[in-house]
């Protein structure tokens, strides 16, 4: 996967682009204000349909435009091109993929594979269950097959049981039915996510430790219920208690990453430079394991790439990122903090984000530059 061309429009304060990035690593240099982290958020919203800033995705769209549209052209045999639009006034995203419209998001993540590290990083490890989920699920749902059907009928299922249980009276076959259907389909995500975990945890130990000696550090899979017993056992058990709360409290809807160093919780312990890199090499890991199980690579964000990291650490992580020949967008405030860290033989292409006394930001590709000569 690799983008050839990228075309926004109507994007937060970004001026109308349309470029054509470097297969490698592309630097993205301005100054504060100037739509760095809007570029990384166009792209994450083509890929993933959702910005990392908001939940309400007109916040993104300029204050000047009636609509937002992303385009990218995914390079390959037959080039792919993928599309997404948002009015003002449409509640819904339009997507579409080689110029016809796709029902499914799903689809447009399939295409474009992506990982996001940026300053908030550290909340996959501080914050709630849901951030780590997303992130588990992210690699199983791109190297497991049949796990987005599994997913969606579990879901599906659980909608319908936790309905169920807030019913004053309950209709026991109904329930038996929802019961069954997301016993099944939960214990099959459970299967796919173990098995994800077995292909994972060394690919991650080994990426951490070419960032950061820690090796105390742990990543344990928790699948939601109890280990001893069945889905059905536990919804059919519990279904007094998941009443009383009005919700159903086990399942593969409540799994968990329990990221630990030696007994205790990792957050608690690291620093924010430790974190992450931390963080760091989960998203990596994520991007080598796709790689070797599929063949596909990754397209990575990195925000603010200077950011918590001292000079030591920033270079080992760009020599990483670049020895698994991604295509890579990283911004920073300081030109200097990107020039530095890269040696081998990627191309490098820089962009600086010039600023208008307006506010509005115009993206200007710099001349290729041969930073390994420098
Ligand atoms: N919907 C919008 N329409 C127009 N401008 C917007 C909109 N939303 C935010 N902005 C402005 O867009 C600018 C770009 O913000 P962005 O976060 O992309 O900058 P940045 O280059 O990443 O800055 P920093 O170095 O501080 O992280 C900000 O000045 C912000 O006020
Ligand atoms: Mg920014």
């Amino acid at each position: 996967m690799l983008i050839d061309r990228l075309a926004f429009t109507g994007l937060r304060n970004l001026e109308a682009l349309d470029l054509t990035p470097s297969p490698g690593i592309n630097l993205v240099v301005g100054p504060n204000g100037s739509g760095k982290t809007s570029l990384l958020e166009g792209l994450h919203i083509l890929g993933m349909g959702r910005s990392f800033r908001t939940r309400q995705l007109k916040h993104v769209i300029s204050h000047e435009a009636p609509e937002m549209t992303l385009f990218a052209r995914l390079a390959g045999e037959t080039p792919m091109p993928i599309g997404i639009r948002r009015s003002r006034e449409a509640a819904e995203l339009e997507m579409r993929m080689g110029g016809e419209r796709v029902p499914r998001l799903a689809q447009l993540i399939e295409a474009l594979p992506l990982q996001l590290v940026n300053p908030d990083a550290f909340r996959l490890l501080e914050g709630t269950p849901a951030g780590r989920r997303e992130f588990l699920d992210w690699g199983v749902f791109h190297v497991k097959h049949g796990f987005y059907d599994a997913w969606r009928r579990a879901k599906r299922a659980l909608k319908h049981r936790n309905a169920l249980l807030r019913h004053d009276r309950i209709d026991a076959n109904s329930m038996a039915a929802w019961e069954q259907e997301l016993a099944q389909w939960g214990e099959r995500i459970d299967a796919l996510r173990l098995e994800w975990m077995a292909h994972f945890v060394p690919v991650f130990e080994e990426t951490l430790s070419r960032l950061i000696e820690l090796p105390a550090l742990s990543l344990r899979y928790s699948r939601g219920w109890d280990k001893q017993r069945s889905l059905l056992d536990v919804l059919e058990q519990g279904r007094m208690t998941d009443r009383q709360m009005g919700f159903t409290q086990n399942g593969p809807q409540r799994a968990d990453l329990r990221i630990r160093l030696g007994r205790r919780p990792a957050i608690e312990v690291l620093s924010r430079g430790q974190q992450k890199l931390v963080v760091s090499a989960l998203k990596l890991a994520q991007g080598r394991l796709l790689e070797r199980m599929t063949g596909r690579s990754c397209l990575y964000l990195v925000d603010d790439l200077p950011a918590e990291l001292d000079a030591k650490h920033r270079r080992v992580f760009c020599r990483l990122l670049e020895s698994m020949r991604c295509q890579a967008f990283i911004t920073s405030v300081e030109h200097d903090a990107l020039v530095g860290p890269w040696e081998s033989h990627m191309p490098v292409a820089m962009f600086h984000v010039k600023q208008s006394p307006a506010g509005t930001g115009q993206l200007v590709p710099q001349a290729q530059i041969d930073f390994m000569t420098e």
